[in-house]
């Protein structure tokens, strides 16, 4: 595992992102493993945030007792596949601000190209987690990431569920000190975009779409 990427190996990690790539996963089903999945992966994303102590007096005694140092958090999800994502971070962190960005894909020059982009305040100041479940190209995760960076973002971390070796190699080129947390890194993309063996299209797997 290098600096840049972390592959989450954990065995129920694993188990449920088989669930997930079955082409035979209800939608409704894969919502949910994205949703629980997306919990586990939080807690590996989340592992280095700063602690500081509270004095506090259990029913034994009093202790100084690790508490978060209180950096603010902000949750921004790449449409529309983020969303799915959502959910399984606020969990465990509910008092994320959560920012969304929206990108299409131009299809003479095929560049990126937004469409909506709405951020919590004081970006500078907080630990950005931007989610979307597949990192493929690589393209429109970079572009996001510019969009954070132009924003005032500075310390930023991409979450996804799959990440394609293309996709990799593009955000470390564009954005080396973006860490990526993953449940796996596929073999590599097909001519269409897609990951292989991937999960097929993760946007219409959990909204149903086709
Ligand atoms: N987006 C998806 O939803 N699936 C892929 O395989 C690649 C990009």
């Amino acid at each position: 595992m290098s600096e840049h990427l972390t592959v989450v190996d954990h065995p129920l990690v694993q188990h449920k992102l088989t669930l997930m790539r079955d082409k035979g996963t209800s939608t409704a089903v894969f919502r949910q493993l994205l949703r629980e999945i997306t919990l586990l992966l939080a807690y590996e994303v989340t592992r280095e945030l700063k602690l500081t102590t509270r004095h506090i007096e259990t029913p034994m005694e009093e202790m100084d007792a690790p508490i978060l140092a209180g950096k603010k958090l902000a949750l921004v999800s790449i449409l529309r596949a983020g969303n799915g994502m959502l959910d399984g971070v606020l969990e465990l962190i509910p008092s994320a601000r959560v920012g969304f960005v929206g990108l299409y894909r131009d299809e003479e020059t095929l560049k990126p190209v937004q469409y909506y982009f709405k951020a919590p305040e004081e970006l500078k100041d907080r630990l950005v987690i931007a989610v979307d479940p597949m990192l493929a190209t690589g393209n429109s995760s970079a572009a996001a990431i510019d969009l954070l960076k132009e924003a005032g973002a500075t310390d930023i971390r991409f979450l996804c569920l799959l990440a394609a070796p293309e996709g990799v190699a593009r955000m470390k080129e564009a954005h080396p000190d973006v860490h990526i947390v993953t449940a796996a890194l596929d073999r590599q993309l097909n001519s269409k975009g897609y990951i292989m063996p991937g999960l097929g299209d993760a946007g219409d797997r959990m909204f149903g779409t086709k």
